[in-house]
């Protein structure tokens, strides 16, 4: 009786040494190895829905530099090349590889939306990022108000064009939630005054069709006061085009992004004359799938602050939303 009494005690205590029952937050006779604390607990997998644009680039950027600070996590990262079926099935293989968390950014709303559905639904906690699915079959949503930044664009150059002019809008992919939301809220911006849009086109989120577009605009109409792209790739894209043809002095080029070295750049030399900030949420991402991947309760929707760069404000770091503008 003794022995095997003596037995379960020693049983009992390798267990508590050996399993892992000491957690890493807690202290005490069990301190793991040094190679065996700083092994990853957690794997999360990334699918972002391209890589060509600079802001998709430092996302991955803002998630990498936050992750480091975590040895407890590994990120694996996936690039869907702005398919949205490769991006399904990116989420499906994930799903089936037994990540713990997925975070996504989602090309389009509605091809993303049932993939992200199955993940979240078999128990994967899911984050989405910048772009929306549509239902509320995911963990938490992430990214700025989109709505609010078109409307603060949409009031912006009502007064920069003192209420009338004519008005070229380049529309983000209308299939992702920011363009419908950056081409709503500008609506919203502009109404009741003389702005008048003359042109809108979808290009699609990339500066080659911006630029494209734009030069159909320039052949159709001789006056243009402004043009509001809904990303700045898109305001260059079209501030080239007007440049091929002379036409740049005449015009107000607005974008959104506000990159410190992209759309603030722009800003500083005088292409762009406004540039709305759209944070990437990055940093914000792996923050908050340490809290669910720990148990913890996280919002099912987190908005971030953005601001307005402008050539009076670029060098004292902009200007924020809220203080401007709220009704
Ligand atoms: C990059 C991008 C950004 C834009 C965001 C919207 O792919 O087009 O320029 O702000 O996506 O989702």
């Amino acid at each position: 009786m003794k022995v095997s009494h003596g037995f379960a005690v020693f049983a009992l205590l390798s267990f508590l040494l050996f399993s892992g029952c000491g957690t890493k937050k807690e202290s005490g006779a069990a301190e793991p190895e040094e190679a065996e604390k700083n092994q990853p607990l957690f794997t999360i997998g990334m699918s972002q829905c391209n890589l060509g644009e600079p802001w998709r680039v430092q996302m991955n950027l803002d998630i990498k530099n936050e992750a480091e600070k975590h040895p407890e996590i590994s990120v694996i990262y996936k690039d869907a090349q702005n398919d949205s079926l490769k991006q399904r099935s990116q989420i499906e293989e994930y799903v089936n590889a037994g990540v713990d968390l997925i975070i996504v950014s989602p090309k389009e709303a509605a091809p993303l939306t049932p993939p992200v559905a199955a993940a979240f639904e078999r128990g994967i906690p899911v984050i989405v990022l910048d772009r929306r699915v549509l239902g509320d079959k995911y963990t938490c949503f992430i990214g700025a108000d989109n709505v609010k930044i078109g409307k603060a664009a949409g009031r912006w150059i009502v007064e920069r064009l003192g209420r009338k002019g004519r008005i070229v809008e380049l529309k983000g992919l209308m299939t992702s939630t920011p363009g419908q939301d950056r081409h709503s809220g500008f609506r919203e911006g502009i109404k009741g005054s003389d702005c008048a849009i003359i042109f809108e086109a979808d290009m699609k989120w990339l500066e080659p069709d911006a630029r494209k577009e734009m030069e159909s605009a320039l052949a159709r109409f001789r006056d243009i006061d402004l043009v509001y792209a809904h990303n700045d790739p898109g305001a260059h894209g079209a501030y080239l085009a007007a440049k091929a043809a002379g036409r740049e002095k005449d015009i107000v080029f607005v974008g959104i992004d506000a990159l410190p070295h992209e759309g603030q750049v722009y800003v500083k030399q005088g292409v762009l004359q406004a540039s709305f900030e759209y944070p990437t949420g990055g940093k914000e991402a792996i923050q908050t799938a340490l809290k669910i991947l720990n148990g913890e309760d996280v919002p099912k929707e987190i908005t971030l602050r953005s601001r307005v760069y402008t050539r009076d404000n670029v060098d004292q770091g902009g200007e924020w939303l809220d203080e401007e503008g709220e009704e």
